[in-house]
């Protein structure tokens, strides 16, 4: 990690009609760093991401990624981020293979560098022995890495994952997790949007703890904890829980 920003958010802002989707949030994720974003349902992470990804036009505010300005320089922006989507973007009729090349393809990549591409995001999440098969036969894990795959094959030096590891088995989601490390370790910045704090503690550098479309708190996993008061920390997901509960009166599942 290195202390430039990969992504600058400054008082980015999305209302629904009368709802504050995301209110207007600032905050910075360096570059190369996997920075996680915490939160309920319908605390506003899905949104946030959609306008990182030039899917959703803000109310206001502006953000830069890998830098360019979402606002002035959207085409820059799409070209350098990847997303791999919380509802699934994949065509459940075609082979893994002709999903990865159509997003290659979509990406503007062509003839043998898309097929190369392709073949090595399909290694990465260990889809090989199974790219000819349709993904309608696929498990919800293999259609997650699959999601995932789409989302890398333009190597992106900014990646969005939007709760990666839902309805996935544990297998699945252990390879979602560690190919996330790997990616990291590589130089991608991550931004990991989960309501699983195991997971956020598992693989983020620094976590944001985000609750109707606020960042409530935002800090390393020790510095968050020492919101509620320094004991052991002996088991992460009751501490975590411990540290919304504390800034929320509520659970995170409630
Ligand atoms: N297209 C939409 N139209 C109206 N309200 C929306 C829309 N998308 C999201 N919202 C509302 O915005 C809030 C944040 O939603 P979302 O960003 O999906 O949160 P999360 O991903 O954390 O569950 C919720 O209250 C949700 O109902
Ligand atoms: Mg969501």
């Amino acid at each position: 990690m290195n202390g430039d920003a990969a992504i600058e958010i400054l008082e980015l802002r999305r209302r629904f009609g009368p709802i504050e989707a995301v209110q207007p949030l600032s905050l910075t994720v360096h570059e190369g760093e996997t920075f996680g974003i915490l939160g309920p349902n319908g605390a506003g992470k899905t949104s946030l991401l959609s306008m990182l990804a030039t899917l959703l036009p803000p109310t206001s505010g502006d953000a830069r990624v890998a830098g360019y300005s979402l606002s002035r320089e959207p085409g820059q922006v799409r070209r350098r981020v990847g997303l791999a989507p919380q509802q699934l973007a994949l065509y459940p009729e075609l082979s893994g293979e002709e999903n990865a090349l159509f997003f290659a393809r979509l990406h503007g990549l062509t003839g043998a560098e898309a097929r190369r591409r392709t073949a090595e995001v399909l290694e990465r999440v260990g889809l090989t022995p199974r790219k000819r098969d349709r993904v309608r036969g696929y498990s919800g894990g293999m259609q997650r890495r699959l999601n995932l795959a789409c989302g890398l094959v333009h190597e992106p030096s900014v990646l969005l994952l939007d709760e990666p590891t839902v309805g996935v088995d544990p297998q699945s989601r252990d390879h979602l997790l560690e190919t996330i490390r790997s990616l990291a370790g590589a130089g991608t910045t991550v931004l990991y949007t989960t309501h699983y704090m195991e997971e956020a503690q598992r693989i983020c550098d620094r976590i944001a703890i985000l609750e109707e479309g606020r960042v409530i708190a935002l800090g390393t996993l020790p510095e968050l904890l020492a919101i509620v008061g320094s004991t052991p920390v002996i088991e992460v997901r009751a501490d975590l829980e411990r540290v919304f509960m504390h800034l929320t009166g509520r659970g995170l599942r409630d």
